[in-house]
């Protein structure tokens, strides 16, 4: 048995009290992992952006909604955890400047300067300790498996879950895991919690109960 830290749901990133960016992702497959976990008899702490879906209630949920809060929470989780999933499409760029007020329109266009937010799973990855392992997700477009598994190496991550932008929002998904050597290890494809069982088979195979090390 683990405990598997889940980050799930879109964060946003406001540029005025009311208007905010935000990334297209609704936690269904957040849901399915938290229960695909948990049906093999792991503890899940759940570091959610808003959503409109429920967890399970056997799931300990903390509710963010920034990016840095996400990263806030998880750090603090992680260190209590055995393993990571991240599955949540949390907002890459923030505006450097927060309007204190609601920005009034004035007819011209209005330019906006962002930065970069922190990437939580690399930042995890990066840092854990030896007996911790993460598993990253990748929405690719073009050359998925070069750039899913260039990715899985830049943020340290022992397995990494391809899907495509059809998995967004969406009831189903199709995907394939690989691992640090570039090998599609599984594939699944149908509802979120079946993809969701096999993706926590392989967790289960690979890394639960195992020493890890990136190479
Ligand atoms: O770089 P990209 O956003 O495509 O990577 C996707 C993976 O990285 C997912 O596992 C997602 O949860 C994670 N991620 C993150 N923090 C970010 C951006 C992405 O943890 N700021």
């Amino acid at each position: 048995m683990a405990k598997i830290l889940i980050t799930s749901g879109p964060t946003r990133q406001y540029l005025d009290p009311v208007r905010y960016l935000t990334n297209s992702s609704s936690g269904k497959m957040g849901v399915a992992l938290c229960g695909a976990a948990l049906d093999r008899g792991h503890r899940v702490v759940v570091v959610s952006g808003p959503v409109n879906v429920e967890y399970p209630a056997e799931a300990e949920r903390i509710d963010v909604v920034t990016t840095d809060e996400m990263l806030e929470a998880s750090r603090r989780a992680f260190a209590d955890c055995d393993g990571l999933i991240g599955a949540a499409a949390p907002c890459d760029y923030r505006p450097r400047r927060v309007a204190e007020q609601k920005i009034a329109k004035t007819g011209q266009p209005l330019q906006l300067e962002l930065e970069e937010t922190v990437d939580i799973v690399a930042t995890l990855g990066l840092a854990k300790r030896i007996d911790q392992w993460t598993v990253g997700f990748a929405l690719e477009t073009e050359d998925p498996r070069f750039r899913a598994l260039a990715k899985l190496e830049r943020k340290a991550c022992d397995l990494i879950v391809l899907n495509g932008p059809q998995a967004m929002t969406s009831e189903t998904n199709e995907i394939e895991i690989l691992d640090r050597t570039g090998t599609v290890i599984a594939v699944a494809e149908g509802p979120k919690r079946r993809v969701a069982d096999a993706i926590l088979a392989e967790i289960d195979r690979r890394l639960v109960g195992r020493e890890s090390r990136p190479s």
